[in-house]
């Protein structure tokens, strides 16, 4: 086996290599500490590997992205939403009467507890629809605690695909001041989703196939992204052997934020922005590059992906389709489109790398499949929990897991004695 060597204070160290089966390199140091006293150090983790993981795999320098060996582009003309959550969870795609199954449990455990409806009413209607989808997917753990064997895990990993949906479209009712819609055994998962978000009881909703495949797809394009920020959560949260439900709702929480899931409504938000200030593009590419503004680009930038996104370069071209397809003509695509070019025709964004990412135009197809903006993350929530899921089972299921704790180093005061209130 190849070893890395390291010198520390004139002593040498061997530490074993290990190759993924895409031919990445990784130094192993779990024993780094116990044989030098020293620990690495790597804030916001750039060069860490936490697991070894055969769900996903990114090469952000080729703009490669593969769910279990699939390339997204393929998954996503010729899958659809449930089948790529089968892939990603059991690591195959399933035969016929596998996925009758899967599709029969994700409709019939569709259905949220009568009383979680009194936890929908405690809420102000403004709130955002984040904090609730947290809140409610934590709560999950009261009406299904544990997940003491294989069938019970897999069976509350099912009822989290299922309500999911639900729970997010009754978090839109209530925002409205609406009747919350129940789901239709009879609807594809999408179609499903969509019938609760928009239907009324006083008239017959017919879903839009067009709005559906669109749908299905953005789903899919966000189902998992290996070790970014909310999975790690998950699987940080989950090591602890924290039920499931606790532990998605950590991942939600970590998702909200704009750096994250949070920036494709901040996106949508800047380009209204820029739209109404004169279409000044420049004052916002200045204001992005001036540090001290602590103004960023939405959508622009990634840890991984250095070249492109390949999400994003299937985002951008489904953008025209589907606003022709559904005859909407939204001013901020031309926006997007615009401040896209100026931006890569800047020094600063060339040598930093910085693309469009995934977030950058999802908000405009959400805008047109009727989204309202408030809902974009959680949209997107939809779409990563199978990839949570996944990963949560792929660690938990793994013997050898140990809890995730990462070590620091300490710049804080040195000892000291402690000083009496009135001498300080
Ligand atoms: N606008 C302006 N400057 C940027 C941007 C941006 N959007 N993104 C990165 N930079 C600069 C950054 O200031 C840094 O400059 P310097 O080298 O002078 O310190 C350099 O580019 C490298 O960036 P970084 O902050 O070290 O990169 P990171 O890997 O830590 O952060 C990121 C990645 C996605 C958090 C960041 O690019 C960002 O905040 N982008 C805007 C928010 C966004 O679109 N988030 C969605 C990410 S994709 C979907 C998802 O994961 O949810």
């Amino acid at each position: 086996m190849e070893q890395a060597k390291l010198i520390l204070s004139g002593k040498e160290y061997d530490l074993p290599v290990i190759v993924g089966s895409e031919g990445e390199v990784g130094i192993d140091v779990t024993q780094l500490r116990n044989v030098s006293g020293a620990i690495t150090f790597d804030p916001g983790y750039g060069n860490t590997g936490s697991c070894k993981s055969s769900i996903t795999f990114i090469d952000g320098e080729k703009g490669i992205l593969r769910y279990r060996g699939y390339p997204i582009e393929e998954l996503a003309s010729k899958s659809n939403f449930v089948e790529v959550s089968y892939l990603l969870i059991y690591g195959k795609l399933p035969t016929e009467d596998e996925l009758t199954r899967f599709k029969y449990l994700l409709t019939h455990h569709s259905l949220i507890h009568e009383d979680m409806k009194k936890m929908f009413e405690g809420f102000p209607a403004s709130a955002h629809p984040m904090g609730v989808l947290s809140a409610m997917v934590a709560s999950l753990s009261a009406f299904y605690p544990g997940h003491e064997n294989p069938e019970m895990k897999e069976l509350n990993m099912i009822r989290l695909i299922a309500k999911l949906k639900t729970i997010a479209a009754f978090s839109y009712k209530k925002s409205l001041g609406q009747p919350y819609i129940y789901p239709r055994n009879d609807l594809s998962y999408v179609g499903d989703l969509l019938h609760m978000l928009f239907a009324v009881p006083s008239e017959k909703y017919e879903v839009n196939p067009v709005i559906e495949d669109a749908m299905d797809k953005l789903l899919i394009l966000h189902a998992d992204h290996e070790q970014n920020c909310s999975t790690s959560t998950v699987r940080l949260a989950g090591s602890s052997q924290a039920n499931l439900f606790a532990t998605i709702s950590a991942g939600i929480s970590a998702l909200w934020g704009p750096w994250h899931g949070g920036a494709n409504q901040e996106v949508i938000e800047m380009l209204d922005l820029i739209a109404k200030d004169n279409l000044d593009y420049k004052k916002y590419i200045e204001l992005a590059k001036d540090k001290k503004s602590n103004f960023k680009l939405m959508g622009f930038g990634h840890r991984v992906y250095k070249n492109f996104d390949p999400r994003a370069q299937i985002l951008k071209a489904a953008c025209d389709n589907v606003l022709n397809e559904l005859g909407v003509n939204d001013p901020l695509l031309e926006v997007a489109k615009n401040l896209e070019r100026v931006a890569l025709e800047d020094s600063y964004f060339i040598e930093k790398k910085l693309y469009p990412n995934v977030d950058f135009y999802s908000g405009i197809i959400y805008k047109a499949l009727n989204i309202p903006v408030q809902m974009f993350t959680v949209m997107f929530a939809i779409g990563r929990l199978p990839g949570w899921l996944a990963q949560w089972k792929e660690m938990t299921d793994d013997p050898s897991l140990r809890i995730y704790r990462p070590r620091q180093i300490y710049t804080g005061a040195t000892v000291r004695p402690y000083t009496d209130l009135k001498k300080r």
